[in-house]
């Protein structure tokens, strides 16, 4: 199926997305905040993701390891071996001790498994965007399997989405804007995107419009306030992308 047979079809995303898993309730991109999450009646989260060392692909928004683990040190330098016995939750509060960071493997399982949609962002180490994309496309076709509903995988790096379609044409892809920058469209474009998400502020009427008119769908980053999601959705928003997991209900909020 190509990228543009599945926009053209129904979208398969749920509008609301859970942010790193559950946004700041617990912390952030471990299996506990997808749990959170889905405790609040999410069932589409976001998460962050790189290579270690060794190549493994595991969850983690920063390119150290000090803020959300009790590592040191850039976490692409370290093996999976080494980084997979890190608590990734007690910096959060004593409840996540202990809680470690998940690979892409353990995801794909809590995904599968309860029936979930994913969005992947790629956030590579800086100098190894490609290669990221690449083996972030290798693993996502062995896990995928049956998946009815593969990742949605997005990314600021232009260069990672490319590496990702080399090895996994199939999955569709989201290309991530912080602004508008030159030829951003254009690069949609040469990338194939089904998607773009951009940051709330940046999307407007014109924008979704630009967008629908090419088939592509349109997506949001980080929605918290309350006048900011009807903002959003009273001009035809595809995907909203939020912390605010205990204060947005999917299943109200529609
Ligand atoms: O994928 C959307 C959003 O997560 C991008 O920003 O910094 O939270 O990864 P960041
Ligand atoms: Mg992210």
């Amino acid at each position: 199926m190509s990228a543009a047979t599945r926009v053209n079809g129904a979208w398969p995303y749920p509008r609301w997305v859970a942010h790193r898993g559950a946004g700041k309730l617990a912390p952030e991109n471990t299996l506990a905040a997808f749990r959170l999450g889905a405790s609040h009646g999410y069932r589409a989260f976001e998460c962050d993701v790189k290579l270690s060392a060794d190549g493994v692909p595991f969850l983690l928004h920063d390119a150290t390891l000090e803020r959300t683990s009790s590592g040191k040190g850039t976490a692409g330098e370290q093996d999976w071996a080494a980084l997979s016995q890190l608590d990734a939750g007690g910096w959060h509060g004593r409840q996540f001790a202990g809680e470690p960071m998940p690979s892409l493997a353990n995801v794909a399982c809590y995904i599968l498994r309860n029936g979930f949609r994913l969005n992947i962002e790629i956030k590579p180490t800086p100098g190894v965007e490609e290669s990221t994309g690449r083996t972030v496309g290798e693993h996502l076709r062995r896990l995928w399997g049956n998946w009815a509903v593969p990742p949605l995988l997005s990314s600021f790096r232009p260069e990672s989405l490319s590496g990702v379609r080399a090895t996994a044409p199939e999955i569709p892809r989201a290309l991530l804007l912080d602004t508008l920058w030159p030829g951003w469209f254009d690069t949609v474009q040469q990338l194939q995107c089904v998607a773009v998400v951009t940051n709330h502020r940046l999307m407007d009427e014109a924008l979704i419009g630009q967008l629908h008119d090419q088939g592509l769908r349109a997506m949001v980053y980080t929605v918290n306030e309350p006048e900011e999601a009807q903002r959003l959705l009273s001009i035809g928003i595809d995907g909203i992308i939020t912390d605010a997991v205990d204060r947005f209900s999917p299943a109200l909020v529609a």
